[in-house]
Parts: structure tokens; C-alpha cells; sequence
């Protein structure tokens, strides 16, 4: 399973790099925001500063909401670093705008998805990645890890390459629950990720450990 970062915090993309587990990560316009990073050239820059900072794929989204605005923009993202991979929401420009980058070699992250018809659209047209959003279904007393579940089984019904890349992860638990599903990639807060180190056992064995090396010492 693939870790992504989902955040713009250049120090929080660091430490998960320095961690040695980072294969990438994401953003979009109110996480960019979050950081204080507005206006297009600040923007542009920030991306090339993650960029440098990690190794893998780093999604940019697009604001353009015309096919048109999609190719134009997203091919100025791309052309910013290798690793950037073009975010785009999943309407019906935006499919359209996916199968125009599959078919030129420019990586794709299908975004805002809730639902498996959204997720099948998306493999169709070719996306690298697609974004199941599935904190934001627990919110309105849906179950996003049943998403999931469904979009594996249809992308292995047909051999689909398109990657699950789990959105909208909140806690450790939904990283748990999302590789057993089978997401090939999920992106959540830092948090979530150190907390998968998090056991009680594993701090009082240690401690223990240490008291009784210390005794002979
Ligand atoms: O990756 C999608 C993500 O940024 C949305 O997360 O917590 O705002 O639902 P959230």
C-alpha cells in the first residue's frame, strides 16, 4: 500500500519523508490555503517546493472547470516538475479532460469521488489514480470504506489499472480498514500515520527493557 500526505504544511511533508515510508502526496485549494499559500505564482511555487522535498507523486488540482481551462492549466502543472500528477473533479469536463491527459502521457488523480459510477467514469477514461473521499461519506452517515469495497471489486471485475488512492482519510483506523479493502494507496494528516505506531504494550515493554538493561549498568 502506497502512503501519501495529504497536506500543503512543508514541515509535516519533511517529517514524513524523513519517516522513510512517504510515496508521495496530495493537496487542493483549501489545504493550499490552510498554509496561507494563495495568488497562482505562490502556488505554482509551492508545488515545486514539495516537489523537492519528496520523492514520489505530488497532485496539483486544477481550478478551471471547462475542458479547455483543464488541458490548459493542467498541462502548466505538469510541465512544473516530472512528479506532479494533475488533479481533476470528477464532472463531466473533467472526465473528458482525464482522457485527453491519459491519451499524452500526463498522470491523473481523479478527485471528489463519492460514489462507484464517478470511480467506473474515471477508470474508463484512463485516471492514474481515483479519489474516493470516504471521511467526508462518514460525515453524512454514509460508509465511505463500503466505497472502497465496491470500487475494488469493479476495477478487478475488468482488470483496471487505475489506483484506489483513499481520500479523506481521518484516523489510523481508516488506514487499517483501507488495506484490508485493498486501496493501493491511501492519503490522511501525519497524525493518522504515526498513530498506526501507537501501543501502550509497545511503550511499557520498552520501558521495561530499558530499566532492566540500566540494572547491570
Ligand atoms: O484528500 C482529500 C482531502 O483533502 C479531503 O479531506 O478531511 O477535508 O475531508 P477532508
Amino acid at each position: 500500500m502506497k502512503f501519501f500526505i495529504d497536506t500543503a504544511n512543508l514541515a509535516q511533508i519533511k517529517e514524513a519523508q524523513d519517516l522513510g515510508i512517504l510515496d508521495g502526496v496530495t493537496t487542493n485549494p483549501s489545504l493550499m490555503a490552510k498554509e496561507g499559500i494563495t495568488g497562482r505564482d505562490n502556488i505554482l511555487k509551492h508545488y515545486v517546493d514539495i516537489c523537492n522535498i519528496v520523492d514520489g507523486d505530488v497532485s496539483a488540482e486544477v481550478i478551471a472547470t471547462d475542458f479547455e481551462g483543464m488541458v490548459k492549466e493542467g498541462e502548466q502543472l505538469a510541465s512544473l516538475h516530472q512528479q506532479i500528477v494533475v488533479k481533476i473533479p470528477v464532472i463531466k469536463e473533467g472526465i473528458k479532460a482525464i482522457k485527453y491527459f491519459t491519451d499524452n502521457g500526463i498522470k491523473t488523480n481523479c478527485t471528489l469521488v463519492f460514489s462507484a459510477g464517478q470511480a467506473l467514469l474515471a477508470a474508463k477514461a484512463g485516471a492514474t489514480y481515483v479519489s474516493p473521499f470516504i471521511g467526508r461519506l462518514d460525515d453524512i452517515s454514509s460508509d465511505g470504506l463500503n466505497l472502497i469495497a465496491d470500487i475494488r471489486l469493479i476495477y478487478d471485475n475488468y482488470g483496471y489499472e487505475t489506483q484506489i488512492l483513499a481520500a479523506s482519510v481521518r484516523h489510523s483506523m481508516h488506514i487499517i480498514d483501507c488495506a484490508k479493502l485493498g486501496a493501493d494507496v491511501m492519503t490522511g494528516p501525519l497524525l493518522s500515520i504515526v498513530g498506526l505506531l501507537k501501543h501502550p504494550l509497545t511503550d511499557l515493554g520498552l520501558a521495561q527493557f530499558l530499566a532492566d538493561y540500566n540494572k547491570g549498568n
